[in-house]
């Protein structure tokens, strides 16, 4: 039951299968995007219910720009309605709002409601709700280096002085936790530059089930399975 569960304090979600949810039902693959928008809003409420601190959804990685301009088009405005609903659940529910990932490349108008979102939930305490965005893991690091040697030649820091916490502040997760629960729906077994450098020691759930069918139920059973697990971080069992 729930109620006896260790809640892990981060969840990390690669929500996957949207395309084939749609297919399975001859439907067009924006039509699983849509639902599995709704899907998104459903668990962002049941992670604020079951008391997880952080959960971490995988929205837009750098490689889906490859994809045919129509359904990167389509899911540019999904995004944008989104966003205001995003905000009105957010306010309901205590949620902060934040997004990582390298946000200049989207249009004006995105940037601006992302940072909207950010600036009118940075007050809530429940729940933070991270959605990445434009984002991949390499990309991160890049992103990383770059302003860290930035740092380095403006004279603010000692490049041998660098620390694996340093590192990470200069990442956009700084001031997030590293994940505890990955979980990736529709079966794949690969991380797709998620989180490379924050999942060093994260434990994975994999189910079949595709994105748009997700929900608490699916939810509780990956948390179920992160109880059974014996973290150790390199270490022996204590
Ligand atoms: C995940 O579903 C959503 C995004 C990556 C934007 P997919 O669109 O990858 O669905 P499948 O993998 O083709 O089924
Ligand atoms: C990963 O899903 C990216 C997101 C969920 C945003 P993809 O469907 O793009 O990943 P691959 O191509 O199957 O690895
Ligand atoms: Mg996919």
């Amino acid at each position: 039951m729930a109620e006896n569960l260790v809640i892990p304090r981060h969840v990390a979600i690669i929500l996957d299968g949207n395309g084939r949810w749609a297919k399975k039902r001859g439907l067009p693959r924006t039509m699983g995007h849509k639902q599995g928008c709704v899907a998104v809003e459903k668990t962002v409420e049941d992670a604020a219910r079951l008391g997880i601190e952080y959960l971490t959804v995988y929205g837009f990685s750098t490689e889906n720009w490859k994809r045919p301009e129509d359904e990167v088009g389509a899911l540019m405005q999904l995004f944008r309605y989104y966003m205001v609903r995003l905000l009105k659940i957010a306010k309901a529910n205590n949620v902060r709002v934040r997004m990582i990932g390298d946000r200049r490349r989207f249009a004006s108008d995105i940037i601006e409601g992302i940072n909207r979102l950010e600036e009118e939930t940075k007050e809530n305490t429940g729940l933070t709700f991270v959605i990445a965005v434009n984002y991949g893991g390499r990309d991160e690091i890049r992103r990383a280096a770059i302003q860290f040697a930035k740092d380095v030649k403006a004279g603010l820091v000692e490049a041998e002085a660098l620390t694996e916490d340093m590192f990470a502040s200069y990442l956009d997760t700084a001031e997030i936790p590293d994940p505890d629960l990955l979980i990736r729906t529709s079966g794949e077994l690969r991380l797709s530059n998620y989180m490379l450098w924050q999942m060093a020691y994260c434990e994975f759930y994999i189910t079949d089930c595709y994105w748009p069918d997700f929900n608490k139920e699916e939810l509780v059973k990956a948390i179920e399975a992160y109880n059974k697990r014996e973290r150790r971080f390199g270490g022996v069992k204590k």
